[in-house]
């Protein structure tokens, strides 16, 4: 394939904590299925979750815990460029460079930024910026350079995520309104999955599975945990003999995602009639999800172990990206004439 050919799937995964079956849905599977028709990137974005993650031995824990998962999900690390973002330092130097092409009104507007102003000023506080560190208000930028960085042609990302990549393609054509006869950045397109699609899960309480409502399912928990957050699933009280809805409760919709199809189709049909309770439903969901997902567990517990390969693993990717990274910092420091 020439030069002309490649174009370039990037995504960041920030490390704030540890997947779970929402972000395999909704963020790993579309991500690896990009694998097969792009050259895909994907890296940790650690010093983005240096916004909030404050203790060091956390940050090294979720950092490998992502990877691990990514690899273990069926990330092929001699396909994909897989890396972790503090190990690129173009990163940080083109930062510097695209902050001063990137207009401040622009990130005032930017919506985790006008989230805090928002809870700021719900609170009653004067300062309507209390507690906002420069790395929340810069995100922006810093996530714009991870994309521009390695050309990156299409960028999957969740909806939350859409504003930073279209700042991104705005950050690039400032950049080319001023240097763009020396060198152009190339203009990035945001992949988003389609809404009501495939791509999110009900969490144990019924709204959509994500970390901040606190509803989710671990991916790789070891059974007795998993049988514990999925007895907890919200379900209703009718009575074991009573005809129940099967979409009433997550605990369905999930075996419907996971299970095997027949069995979904037997539990269905029992749940329609009555005579079969909830509980039972639950066990057949952990055993569907621990049929599913105990051998990458297994392989994400290797990982994770010290001493494992993961750590060659992620230096190795942050090789292959900077043959990326050095000749568009270079060709940028050209244009601005600094060299
Ligand atoms: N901000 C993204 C998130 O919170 C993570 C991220 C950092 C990212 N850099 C990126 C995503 C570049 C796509 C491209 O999920």
């Amino acid at each position: 394939m020439g030069s002309t050919a490649r174009k370039v799937s990037l995504t960041g995964i920030k490390p704030t904590g540890e997947p779970h079956l929402g972000n395999y849905v909704g963020a790993i599977l579309p991500a690896l299925d990009l694998a097969d028709s792009y050259e895909s990137m994907y890296f940790i974005a650690d010093y983005h979750a240096l916004t909030t993650v404050r203790d060091p031995a956390l940050m090294r824990h979720y950092t490998r815990s992502v990877a691990a998962t990514w690899l273990a999900a069926g990330l092929d690390p001699d396909r994909t460029t897989f890396y972790r973002q503090s190990d690129i330092p173009e990163i940080f130097e083109l930062s510097w460079v695209l902050s001063c092409m990137s207009a401040k009104g622009l990130m005032n507007r930017a919506h985790a930024y006008k989230a805090a102003r928002d809870r700021n000023r719900e609170a009653g506080r004067e300062d309507l910026d209390a507690g906002v560190n420069m790395g929340l208000f810069n995100y922006p930028v810093l996530m714009a350079v991870d994309i521009l960085i390695v050309e990156a042609d299409v960028v999957p990302v969740g909806r939350d995520q859409l504003q930073h990549v279209e700042y991104a393609a705005d950050i690039a054509g400032s950049f080319n309104s001023i240097y763009g006869d020396r060198y152009k950045l190339k203009i990035p397109k945001p992949v988003v999955p389609e809404e009501g699609t495939a791509h999110t899960l009900p969490g144990t309480d019924g709204r959509k599975m994500s970390k901040s409502y606190g509803n989710t399912i671990p991916l790789f928990a070891p059974e007795a945990a998993l049988k514990k957050v999925i007895r907890r699933i919200t379900t209703d009280s009718v009575p074991v003999e009573a005809p129940k809805e099967p979409e009433s409760s997550s605990v369905f919709t999930l075996l419907e995602r996971f299970g095997d199809p027949a069995v979904v189709a037997e539990t269905r049909a029992r749940l329609l009639a009555g005579g079969m309770g909830w509980g039972e439903v639950k066990a057949q969901l952990t055993e569907a999800l621990n049929e599913r997902f105990a051998p990458m567990r297994d392989r994400y517990e290797t990982l994770m172990a010290s001493g494992s390969e993961l750590d060659d693993l992620l230096a190795h990717g942050a090789d292959k990206a900077r043959k990326q990274t050095r000749p568009v910092l270079e060709r940028v420091r050209d244009a601005i004439g600094i060299s």
